[in-house]
């Protein structure tokens, strides 16, 4: 008997219902179930008491090709069971699961007693609506009666399937979990290449392509809390040769976890790459006490045929719709005082800053670090953390005298914090040593500063105080329109004076189930303000804290060069939207680099647009230059915020080049931006077509922060939307500008909108 899945949950709209899609020939009983998004399909196979199996993960199937759906490849022995569990059956290769159980037993065998498929309508994490369907697996061993269920969500409206499981124990006593991954996916070998994202301090998201080979590809974080500074957990396969931004077979992984991770890549002398990945088991069994369940962290796959740009849009419009928090509302525009001022805070500085952003046409200024500290005044990074009282040195009219200037000024006022950490050097320390993470019977491994402590957030106490951060604040300054969560420091030594000591190794994933519940009691209480998700840069860009955040600070490194080539890799998986992009000053603070203002405000314009630099060190012209940027911002800012990126030409690709654009979904409008990151005399550059518009459409261009003395060529002009994608449009490689203002740079933002 054949059924169509939608069909059937149409008219079992909330109730669970078992779907067979393939009765295999009685009396195996072997049913392939699929769940799909718009245009994905995800097939697995289920026959009770048996393993479950993976049978299909690609291009949404037509009933027809249901109908005639091959099984996957066995030769070689390749293995294809869904959640493979250490012991019984699985020893040689890599495991997704292991088990000591209550009485010792290191193996387990998880094989399919139940499942079903539901429609779902609930709230997604950001608290926005969502629908959906639902497959649960449940799995069990015959010797024992602890269930492990596996989830695969499949979006309605997004090309997302998101995995999970839940372990539960219901041994008799406690058993331990020593291997606890999200989910897997085998990946049929051919000649598969992986991009993934290396990084580090001031040099995230750097893009790395390679060969998936015979071996153990392993990426993971062992940070403790700033999961995304070195390799990033989210991976994107091509699948039919080296990868490319606009043609080609696609599946995305996104582990949407925020503490360490692991995402194993394994590749034997059987048919398949197997993928799995979830919470890095090192140094973190869990003991899992009776009635108690683990629930792993999510991993979101996507499949596109449009190459590797078409799965960036599927995560883009998934995490606008149902991750990010009012991913519907145009982001501000904002001066940020941290390298401007640095720890150099005073009112009438704030005052000042204000009253620039808001001449610029800025929409919020926003107070970084050195504000705090009574007994120890925050003037260098070596002292206060957790002392969150205004330092009434610098702030003598405290932070309701910044949110009347704020209003003064006609800006919004925000913060910044830095919750989960105290130092050596502060009152927070003095009162409760007990709260710091520190090895039992030893001192504790101080970081930034020589002082500073990473505070336990397995401790409920500890939860409270980070929640009481927040609560203080915006209970007693309800203006604060946006908050700064900034955290610079990794987990150094290991262990927890509120753990038992039997539970120990419990510090990394506890640390974390504590954070989250930071994040939803903040969100529960304040829904409203913006909340930057900021770790020494982007050290927290994952899906697991998104949802609590509106965006996250892409790096400290604000270089507009290298600022290329990491949000470049940053929109692999995060839409612009979420990418703060900021214009700074020149010598650049961390490169040194010294970038015209032009090429500067053509990339932070390209993501969140905003400023870190001090405006009075501006001289007019700059100023104004800022002004035209941030005025055309404006008109662009829906197109970037909201619409859809198209990746063009990689700076990555060697021939000095870096090109992307953005169009709404009714194509009617884009805006494509051109950056020249080398120069050579005689020097030749392809040119770039356009991606993403309607051919049938006509559509005239606009140079925007124009700084040449004569308009570009195609200025004003219309062109088909074919002609625009099949050829291109010529620019000149310089600008001209009189000989004095000529330099070595050469940026275009071009809008562009339909007639
Ligand atoms: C690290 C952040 O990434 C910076 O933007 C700044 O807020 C500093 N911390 C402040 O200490």
């Amino acid at each position: 008997m054949k059924k169509d899945i939608h069909s059937v949950l149409s008219r079992h709209k909330n109730s669970i219902v078992t779907t067979v899609l393939f009765a295999a020939s009685l009396p195996v009983m072997a049913e392939k179930v699929e769940i799909h998004t718009p245009n994905n399909s995800l097939v697995i196979e289920l026959n009770k008491g048996k393993e479950p199996q993976f049978v299909y993960y690609g291009t949404r199937l037509t009933e027809h090709d249901r109908q005639t759906l091959q099984e996957p490849s066995t030769a070689n022995w390749s293995h294809l069971q869904l959640y493979p569990a250490y012991g019984a059956n699985h020893t040689m290769s890599e495991t997704a699961f292991a088990m000591r159980h209550y009485d010792g037993n290191m193996s387990t065998d998880l094989l399919v007693s139940d499942y079903g498929v539901k429609a779902i309508s609930d709230k997604a994490p950001n608290n926005k609506d969502r629908q959906g369907t639902l497959l649960t697996i449940t799995l069990r061993d015959n010797l024992y009666p602890s269930p492990v269920h596996l989830y695969y969500l499949a979006y309605k409206d997004a090309d997302i399937i998101e995995c999970w499981t839940d372990i539960e124990n219901k041994e008799k006593g406690t058993v331990t979990l020593s291997q606890f991954y999200s989910s897997c996916m085998p990946i049929r070998r051919g000649d598969v290449y992986v991009s993934h994202f290396h990084g580090s301090w001031a040099a995230e998201a750097q893009l790395t392509e390679e060969r998936l080979n015979n071996g153990m590809m392993v990426i993971k974080n062992k940070d403790g809390l700033r999961n995304a500074t070195t390799d990033r957990q989210e991976v994107m396969f091509s699948l039919d040769g080296k990868a490319r931004e606009n043609e080609g077979d696609v599946i995305g992984a996104a582990l949407m976890y925020s503490g360490n991770y692991r995402v194993n890549i394994d590749t034997d002398d059987t048919e398949y790459h197997y993928y799995i990945a979830g919470i890095n088991p090192d140094n973190s069994e869990y003991h899992l006490r009776k009635d108690e369940i683990f629930t792993t962290p999510r991993v979101a796959y996507t499949f596109s045929d449009q190459g590797l740009s078409g799965a960036s849009r599927n995560y883009h419009r998934w995490a606008r719709s149902y991750q990010l928090r009012h991913a519907d509302k145009e982001r501000d525009i904002l001066l940020n005082s941290w390298e401007g001022v640095y720890f150099d805070i005073n009112q009438k500085g704030m005052d000042q800053m204000m009253s620039d952003i808001a001449s610029l046409g800025g929409e919020l200024f926003v107070m970084d670090d050195g504000w705090f500290g009574d007994k120890y005044p925050r003037d260098v990074d070596n002292s206060s953390l957790g002392d969150w009282v205004v330092d009434k040195r610098k702030l003598p009219e405290g932070i309701d005298g910044l949110l009347r200037d704020a209003k003064k000024n006609g800006v919004k006022f925000g913060i910044w914090v830095e919750p989960e950490m105290t130092n050596t050097k502060s009152e927070l320390y003095e009162k409760h040593p007990d709260w710091v993470i520190k090895a039992p019977g030893r001192e504790p491994v101080t970081g930034r500063g020589g002082t500073q402590l990473v505070l336990d957030l397995s401790n409920p106490k500890v939860q409270d105080f980070v929640f009481g951060v927040f609560d203080e604040l915006l209970t007693k300054h309800p203006a604060i329109a946006y908050i700064k969560w900034d955290s610079n420091a990794p987990v150094m030594n290991h262990g927890s004076q509120y753990l038992s000591m039997t539970n120990q190794s419990h510090l990394y994933i506890d640390y974390h189930k504590g954070l989250i519940k930071v994040c939803e009691r903040i969100r529960a209480k304040y829904p409203d303000v913006v909340i930057q998700d900021c770790a020494s840069g982007g050290g927290r860009a994952n899906y697991a804290l998104l949802p609590y955040f509106d965006e996250f600070w892409v790096s400290d490194n604000t270089d507009a060069l290298q600022r290329i080539f990491m949000q470049w890799g940053t929109s692999y998986f995060f839409p612009a939207i979420a990418m703060a992009s900021h214009i700074s000053a020149t010598p650049n603070h961390q490169t040194f680099r010294t970038i015209p203002l032009k090429f500067r405000c053509d990339v932070a314009m390209s993501g969140r647009l905003g400023m870190e630099i001090q405006p009075k060190n501006m001289t007019d012209e700059e100023k104004a230059l800022c002004k035209q940027a941030i005025s055309d911002y404006k008109n662009i800012r829906k197109v970037v915020q909201f619409g859809d990126l198209y990746r063009l030409h990689s700076p990555y690709s060697g021939d000095n080049l870096a090109s992307l654009m953005y169009v709404t979904e009714d194509k009617n409008d884009a805006v494509f931006y051109w950056y020249k990151t080398e120069t050579f005399v005689n020097q030749h550059l392809p040119r770039v077509k356009m991606r993403g518009l309607d051919p049938e459409k006509k559509y005239t261009i606009h140079e925007l922060n124009s700084i040449d003395n004569t308009p570009l060529d195609c200025e004003g002009k219309v062109y088909t939307g074919k002609y625009l994608m099949s050829n291109g449009l010529e620019l000149p490689y310089k600008h001209s500008v009189d000989y004095h203002k000529q330099n070595d740079w050469s940026s275009r933002v071009l809008q562009i909108k339909s007639l």
